[in-house]
């Protein structure tokens, strides 16, 4: 077992439940999972009134088997989300209602079908802009249609479908001060309204050179706040891009190929080591998962380019790497 101060999960598919090497690591090392696309709107919110349950309750069912907690993800999206959420004329006088009882459906729906089979959810994923002087994600079709207000709607229909789920916003980059910002403004808005939310989701998608600092003073801020915290997409890139490589894929790290150097497989365990120092340190923080469960699966060797990538705690052949043993053991020295 990776932890005992909380969950430590991963996010899986449900092919992932027919492979006897991915089940062996799942049931050895994992006490939460997460749906890494499964429950999107996407996958379950076919049609208005029409829903895909059948993917995600095989998670499910798996979980319950294996005394494995289940994290929801996610009940809102910008990106991938289903157009029929916002068909119609956005200039008739009864458009803003139509989507707004659109998401409050989909949203009871989806609750109330896991009630009691999900310790949390991501009510919104990402909403808050990566833009400087701009707070909310503008260019998300939940934006268009319904201003900023769609983000109270989705938290007040969640826990009015389960009043004990824990209700977070996700998001990326909460180590970084700016992105912290707006998110946290966010947060302050909905608490100053009176909306339902019990936590921020801090994705953590960093890299070999992120610093852990960061992580530690977005854990307090949050706490600031009177929120708790979960790290709910962790994984430590190998690679350290420059902007443009995730905006239009130039100016990549070059690939390691399959001879990824020791020294970057060390920094990436002393990364890890010192992360989890730190999520140890707050008590506050209640969940910890990775994006993956061993790096034979992760979407990093597609995104932002196709290379080699190694972000995770097991590697492909599901042995613990050297950032396991750095994660698990004080003691060890990392070659
Ligand atoms: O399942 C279909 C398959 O039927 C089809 O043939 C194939 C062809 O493209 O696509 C398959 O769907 C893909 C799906 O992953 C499952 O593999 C989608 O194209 C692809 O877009 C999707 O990517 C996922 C992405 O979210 C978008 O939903 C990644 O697996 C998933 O890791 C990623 O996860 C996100 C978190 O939800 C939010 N934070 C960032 C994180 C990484 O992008």
């Amino acid at each position: 077992m990776l932890a005992a101060n909380f969950p430590v999960g991963g996010a899986i598919e449900p092919s992932q439940l027919g492979v006897a090497a991915d089940v062996a690591l799942l049931q050895k090392h994992f006490s939460s999972i997460t749906a890494e696309n499964v429950m999107k709107p996407v996958t379950i919110g076919t049609g208005p009134g029409i829903y895909n349950f059948a993917p995600a309750d095989q998670l499910i069912q798996f979980a319950q088997t294996n005394s494995i907690q289940v994290r929801g993800h996610t009940l809102l999206w910008h990106q991938t989300a289903p157009s029929w959420f916002f068909a119609g004329n956005p200039s008739d006088p009864g458009y803003r209602d139509l989507v707004r009882q659109r998401l409050e459906t989909y949203i009871t729906a989806v609750v109330t079908h896991f009630r009691g089979q999900v310790y949390a959810w991501d009510v919104v994923n990402e909403v808050a802009s990566d833009t400087a002087g701009q707070t909310y994600r503008e260019s998300s079709p939940w934006h268009a249609a319904l201003g900023p207000d769609y983000i109270e709607y989705a938290f007040r229909a969640a826990r009015a479908a389960d009043p004990t789920v824990l209700l977070f916003i996700n998001d990326y980059n909460t180590e970084h001060p700016d992105k912290r910002t707006r998110v946290l403004a966010i947060v302050q808005d909905l608490i100053s309204k009176g909306v339902p939310i019990d936590g921020v989701g801090h994705q953590l998608h960093i890299n070999v050179n992120t610093s852990a600092a960061g992580v530690d003073q977005a854990l307090t801020a949050v706490e600031s706040l009177g929120l708790i915290n979960h790290v709910t997409e962790l994984d430590v890139s190998l690679y350290s891009d420059p902007g443009s490589c995730y905006e239009n894929g130039t100016g990549c790290q070059a690939d390691y190929g399959a001879n990824v150097p020791q020294s970057v497989l060390s920094q990436q365990a002393t990364l890890y080591r010192q992360l989890f120092n730190v999520l140890r340190s707050h008590s506050s923080v209640r969940s910890v998962s990775t994006w993956g469960i061993s790096d034979n699966h992760t979407w990093l060797s597609t995104f932002p380019v196709n290379r080699i990538n190694r972000p995770l705690l097991f590697d492909s052949g599901r042995l613990p790497k050297w950032a396991f043993w750095a994660v698990v053991d004080a003691s060890i020295v990392i070659p």
